[in-house]
Formats: structure tokens, C-alpha cells, sequence
């Protein structure tokens, strides 16, 4: 019979389906380099307080330096037999130093070298997704900067509303980004909080020094009681909300790129390096980046509704269920980060058809709002100028031409108040310059926008 660490107390064997169904190796194997981490600060402070001795203490720690190099490179195979990383370390460990092996479990419990685990493993990617997510904005800021001047169709129920500079469309989607980047920043300092002492659930008879082995680990504080140690997930469902939030983000994105590089649109064009071809429609060119960057939020999403139903209702303190934590969440850092580094390389690949940006703006009377503002600006009331403006289009959408194509004596019959300097007043430019007001796209309020985010991303 294959001997368990925790065997002491079983007569039989685990049966060999329940052997497999229990074990997570395959999942939480990608854990070893935190669960070693956390062993070696455990050990110091275990040797700091006298409970083990300095030699054991140095010659554990020597041991799993060598478990460490080797689980790099793969030489210790994986089975179910040992169920976890945890075990499989440990058990690596006995291999490498002996008997003394047995020491390292002191005071220690896997539900709290777990959460400790999943910690230490999430304060690097949330600060490596943080610094990914600035280089996409970082991406966008100089695409925005690169076409300061093109003006695109802004629009509202997917309709034509008004003008606005592709580099303010662009900057929203810097804006959003940016709030992902304080949303990560700020969860992250409840993942900063060191569980390790927690023990199975109600801390332990041992003189643990909780923060020495906080200090150690450069944890920013020590979690304040035993059974939340042990319970808490919210850091997981945090992560994985803040990353479905900034995968909708990408969604978003996402649609919009595949909508403006179809024919229809034809605003951009996506270089032939991130699109693929159709194996029987020899002309296509489709843009699959972004339709899987779309697709897969649909898993982060459903990695979201996975953590936080199986966290649903579970007692204090550790349940089994919690070993399902890990699966949406490495799946959700794996995504989030391929999927931002892709879009971060394929934002420079993009060509921008100004021309046909332009040809939208000139059709489906983009200069309405305008035409109402010219005449609040001569005195009217601007209800009013709104019903005039409004026959002004019914008459056009008539005679099949845009307002300005109307003629001074047409546009007249609908205001005594309009000069033949409307003209000027409702061109894509002028629209574009009067939006001065705070935040608006006029090409200073643009210009002074990349400007900030120039010097906030370091890129000035
Ligand atoms: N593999 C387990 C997990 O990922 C580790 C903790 C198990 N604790 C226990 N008492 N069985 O959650």
C-alpha cells in the first residue's frame, strides 16, 4: 500500500478512481516555485523561534533549492498518488534531505500553505497584468497620437450621431483601461495579506512568529484571524471580476475592430500577420484575433460564475470545494495576459482609412446637432432649433441630400435667423473644434488628452 502522508489513521488504500478524482496535481502543479517560497520562509522563521533547530532549519532549506532546480526542469514526475503540489514537494523533499523532511509540516496545515499558495502565485501576475495592461495603453496612446486629426462618425444605437476625432474613440478605450489598472491595483492589496499560521483553521500550539514569516515573504500584513485565513477566497473572485470587467473592455474592442475592417465600414484595415485566411473562400481575410479575443471573454465571464458559485454557501472553514479555486483562475490569467499581449501587438499592425472615416461622416446629417446650435447661437430657444433642425432633415432625407447640400434659399424657408455662414458653421471641422467642453473631442481638447497620458505612461 502506497503510504499517505496523512495515512496514520487508514486500514485501506484509496480506491484508484478516487485517487484520481482527488488529486489536483495536474492543476495546482504550476504552484511549486510559491509553495517552495513559502516552506523556506516557514523554515527560517521555525529556526528564529527555536522550534526547529538552525542546522535542520538550513539543511531543509538546502533540500528545497535542489526540489526547486529540479522541478524547473521537470526531473520529478507527477502522480496522483501524491494528490498536490504541496505533497509533492514535501515528499521531494524527503528524498533530498531525509528524515528531517519531517519537520517542515510543523505548525502548518495545507489549508493554510494553500492560501498562502495562491497569494503568492496572484501578487506577481496582478503586477505583471498591471504592467501589460500599461503597455496596451501605452499601444493606444500612440496610435491616437499617430492620427490626432482623422475624424470618424461617433455613434449612439450603432446610428450615426456626431463627428468625433478617432483618437477620442481611441482615448475612451485608454480611460477604461486605465480604471482595469486601478481596479487590479487596488484588489491587490487584499491579495498582500499573509495567512501562513493559520494552521488547519484555529492557528496552532506552536510559538509562531507570524511576522517574521510576513517579513520573509514581504507580505504587507498578516491575516487577523485563523478561520478567514483558511475560508478566504474573495481575493480569487476579486482577480477574476476584475478581469471579466477588463476582458468586456477588450470585448468591446474587439467588435469594434471587426466591424470597421468589414467592407461595409472598410475603416481599417488589420495587417495580414494577425488575420487568417478561409480554407475554401480563397478572397477572405478574417479578423479571428479579435473574434477569439471576444469568444474567450465568454470564458472569463463563465470562470467568474464558477468561483463565485463554488464558493456559495460554504461553512467555515475550509471545504474540499476550494480546490476547484484554482482551475478559473489560472485559466483567467492565462487568457487576460495572451490576450492583451496580442492586442498590444496587433494595435501598430492597424491601417486607418481617414478617407473613409470622412465619406461617413458626410452622410446621415451627422451636422444636425450643429444646425439647431447655429441657430440657439442667433437666439432661438434650443427645443425649438431641435423641430427646426428636424424639418430641415425630413426635408433632406426628401430631396435625398445632406443639410449642406441644401441650398441658402431651401435651408431659409425654415429660419429667417440662417446666413449663408451656416455652411462653415456645420463643416466636419468647425463641429469638431467647437467641442471644447471638458473632456469633449475638439482637436485641443485631443491633443492635450494624449499629452496627459503621454506623461502619466512615462512616453513623453
Ligand atoms: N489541494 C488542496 C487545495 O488546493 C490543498 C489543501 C487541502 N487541504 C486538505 N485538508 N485536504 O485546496
Amino acid at each position: 500500500m502506497n503510504e499517505k502522508l496523512w495515512g496514520g489513521r487508514f486500514s485501506q488504500a484509496t480506491d484508484a478512481l478516487v485517487e484520481k478524482f482527488n488529486a489536483s496535481i495536474e492543476v495546482d502543479k504550476r504552484l511549486y516555485a510559491s509553495d517552495i517560497q513559502g516552506s523556506i520562509a516557514h523554515l527560517k522563521m521555525m529556526a528564529n523561534e527555536s522550534i526547529i533547530s538552525k542546522d535542520e532549519a538550513q539543511i531543509l532549506i538546502k533540500g528545497l533549492g535542489r526540489v526547486k532546480s529540479k522541478m524547473d526542469n521537470n526531473e520529478i514526475p507527477f502522480t496522483d498518488s501524491l494528490e498536490d503540489i504541496h505533497m509533492h514537494v514535501e515528499d521531494a523533499l524527503g528524498e533530498e534531505s531525509g528524515d528531517v523532511a519531517k519537520k517542515l509540516h510543523t505548525g502548518r496545515s495545507r489549508n493554510d500553505q494553500v492560501a498562502l499558495d495562491v497569494r503568492i502565485y496572484l501578487k506577481e501576475e496582478t503586477k505583471h497584468i498591471i504592467q501589460m495592461l500599461t503597455d496596451f495603453q501605452r499601444a493606444l496612446v500612440v496610435m491616437a497620437k499617430k492620427h490626432l486629426k482623422i475624424i470618424m462618425p461617433g455613434y449612439t444605437h450603432m446610428q450615426r450621431a456626431q463627428p468625433v476625432l478617432f483618437a477620442h474613440h481611441l482615448m475612451a478605450y485608454y480611460e477604461m483601461i486605465g480604471r482595469d489598472v486601478q481596479r487590479f491595483g487596488d484588489s491587490l492589496k487584499r491579495v498582500d495579506v499573509m495567512p501562513l499560521g493559520a494552521a488547519a483553521l484555529a492557528g496552532t500550539t506552536y510559538p509562531l512568529n507570524r511576522e517574521y514569516t510576513r517579513q520573509v515573504l514581504g507580505f504587507g500584513k498578516v491575516s487577523e484571524n485563523s478561520i478567514d485565513s483558511v475560508s478566504d477566497r474573495d481575493f480569487v473572485m476579486e482577480f477574476i471580476g476584475h478581469a471579466s470587467i477588463c476582458m468586456i473592455h477588450l470585448s468591446r474592442l474587439s467588435e469594434e475592430l471587426i466591424l470597421w475592417s468589414s467592407s461595409e465600414f472598410a475603416f481599417i484595415t488589420i495587417s495580414d500577420a494577425f488575420t487568417t485566411g478561409s480554407s475554401i473562400m480563397p478572397q477572405k481575410k478574417n479578423p479571428d484575433v479579435a473574434e477569439l479575443v471576444r469568444g474567450k471573454t465568454g470564458r472569463v465571464v463563465g470562470n467568474l460564475v464558477a468561483i463565485l458559485t463554488t464558493m456559495k454557501s460554504l461553512p467555515m472553514a475550509y471545504n474540499k470545494d476550494m480546490q476547484e479555486d484554482k482551475e478559473p483562475l489560472f485559466d483567467t490569467v492565462d487568457t487576460l495576459k495572451i490576450c492583451t499581449a496580442v492586442y498590444t501587438r496587433m494595435l501598430p499592425n492597424i491601417e486607418v482609412h481617414a478617407d473613409r472615416m470622412k465619406a461617413a461622416c458626410k452622410q446621415g446629417f451627422l451636422n444636425a446637432t450643429d444646425f439647431a446650435d447655429y441657430l440657439v447661437n442667433k437666439g432661438m430657444a434650443f427645443r425649438q432649433a431641435h423641430s427646426v433642425a428636424g424639418k430641415a432633415v425630413a426635408f433632406g432625407l426628401g430631396q435625398n441630400k445632406e443639410l449642406n447640400e441644401l441650398s441658402l434659399a431651401e435651408l431659409q424657408s425654415f429660419s429667417e435667423l440662417i446666413e449663408q455662414d451656416i455652411y462653415h458653421f456645420i463643416s466636419l471641422d468647425q463641429m469638431i473644434s467647437r467641442r471644447i467642453s471638458y473632456g469633449g473631442t475638439s482637436f485641443d481638447n485631443v491633443a492635450l488628452a494624449v499629452q496627459r497620458a503621454e506623461k502619466e505612461l512615462d512616453l513623453s
